[in-house]
């Protein structure tokens, strides 16, 4: 029997229908199910027969699924649907008791959690794959000088190591972001049924055991309405995607001839259809452009759960797309921004040019006459003039500030100095990269 007396309108059957999307959780579906399965026959709700029907119609299931052989059909309208449908052509009977104590509601936002918390997981081993890559380029490039930009204007040198660090920090705070997402999907929605509870004896925590979770939603209410562990993976998500669309920009400049810092390997770059000489940094134009796409996805979701009324509702349905995308163009971005770092190969030379461009030098030879005694804004001042005469009568600021300010200015506009006199904790000092070095090696071995 059925509640309706006419078939749904096709259109309205492919607006609905999640299948083409949500197929993609049967991992976690099995695994719940065999769980629920298994909880139901301990507590006594099935019997022991029923659930060893179950449990073997599940594995049959399963096998289908994972060698796409499993019959799919129109009128399944979503993947937990399809997987009961299936189950109980094969076992009969026994297989309508799976859905005993059970509602889609809290069982769909219990494969998203666990969908999502194995997301969290896989992002943060890939970024600390990132990491384990940054540190080690970092050492082969410990003394490489290049400058430190602001406004993209030469600013400041500093080291390879310490720039190449400087993302190793983001990715931290990135994996720390995951860490907490993945705490975030271990309340189990399941048990909540529909909205209100069950009316069967169940026993939760048994089936958060078996699933990893650390412990059961405390409200039914909210258990089925929740999707803030999906808000959550796409905010980490899309602040991960922002910092490499940083090191992208920075890669796409830096291939360039115009830079010149660095070559792209082969593996990671494309060719031009029209123009034989171009090798183009494609890899790192997209790391720059996926990140609003993923901002999109949180924005998206954000939109969706924006005052929507408690409980469920189809909207929720909305979720898994935007987190479905955020997950396999996040995994690709890390991927590809490990590979691009582990094989580039820095141009030592253009680099030091670059930063041996003695103006860089301009606010130490400040800080010089600051240690002199003079006020820091005055000195500024001083200094400013300094480079204007050098600048507009063509000559070196060595030339026009030396006879001024004495010998120590030469030693202070001296290369190597730069670099070394950055001695402040987290600076660009060979000996504050070191000790930074050492922390971030601390850091990934607490893992
Ligand atoms: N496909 C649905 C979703 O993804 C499953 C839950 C449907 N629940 C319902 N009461 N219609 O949200």
């Amino acid at each position: 029997m059925s509640r309706f007396s006419e078939p749904q309108h096709p259109v309205f059957r492919e607006l609905n229908t999640s299948l083409g999307f949500d197929r993609r959780l049967w991992p976690q579906d099995i695994a719940q199910s065999r769980a629920h399965a298994k909880m139901l026959a301990a507590q006594g709700i099935i019997g022991e027969e029923d659930r060893d029907a179950i449990l073997e119609g599940l594995d049959k299931v399963e096998a289908e699924l994972r060698d796409g052989t499993f019959p799919f059909k129109e009128d399944d309208e979503d993947i937990h649907m399809a997987v009961e449908r299936r189950l109980t052509e094969i076992i009969g009977r026994p297989g309508g008791k799976l859905h005993t104590a059970r509602s889609r509601n809290d069982q769909v936002a219990t494969d998203v959690a666990l969908f999502t918390r194995e997301a969290a997981v896989d992002a943060q081993r890939l970024l600390t794959v990132f990491m384990e890559t940054l540190v080690e380029v970092a050492e082969r490039h410990i003394d490489w000088p290049l400058p430190g930009y602001t406004h993209l204007q030469r600013a400041q040198p500093v080291y390879l190591s310490h720039h190449l660090l400087a993302w190793f920090w983001m990715a931290q705070r990135d994996r720390e972001r995951f860490k907490a997402v993945e705490k975030a999907t271990k309340v189990l929605p399941l048990g909540a049924g529909a909205l209100a509870g069950v009316n069967f004896d169940t026993d939760r925590r048994f089936v958060a055991r078996e699933l990893g979770f650390d412990d059961v939603a405390p409200n039914s209410i909210d258990a089925v309405a929740n999707r803030d562990f999906v808000l959550d993976y796409l905010a980490a998500a899309a602040t991960c995607a922002t910092h490499l669309s940083r090191l992208g920009a920075e890669i796409v400049l830096w291939a360039s001839s115009e830079f010149n810092f660095l070559t792209l390997p082969d593996a990671w770059s494309s060719g031009s259809s029209i123009m034989p000489q171009k090798k183009n940094p494609d890899a790192a134009e997209l790391l720059r452009a996926k990140a609003p796409r993923i901002v999109g996805h949180l924005q998206a979701l954000h939109g969706v759960m924006h005052a929507l009324p408690l409980t469920y509702n189809k909207d929720l349905q909305e979720d898994k797309e935007h987190l479905f995308d955020s997950v396999d163009t996040l995994r690709l971005c890390l991927q590809s921004a490990t590979g691009m770092i582990a094989g580039a190969r820095f141009n030592r030379e253009a680099m030091a040019e670059a930063a041996a461009d003695e103006l860089i030098a301009a606010t130490d030879l400040a800080d010089l006459l600051v240690k002199q005694g003079t006020p820091f804004r005055e000195c500024h001042g001083i200094v400013a003039g300094l480079v204007r005469e050098a600048v507009e009568s063509g000559r070196s600021l060595a030339e026009v500030a030396v006879p001024k300010l004495g010998e120590a200015a030469r030693e202070v506009l001296a290369r190597s100095s730069w670099l070394e006199s950055k001695d402040s904790e987290g600076g660009t000092a060979l000996r504050r990269v070191r000790e930074q070095l050492e922390k971030a090696r601390a850091v990934l071995a607490e893992e």
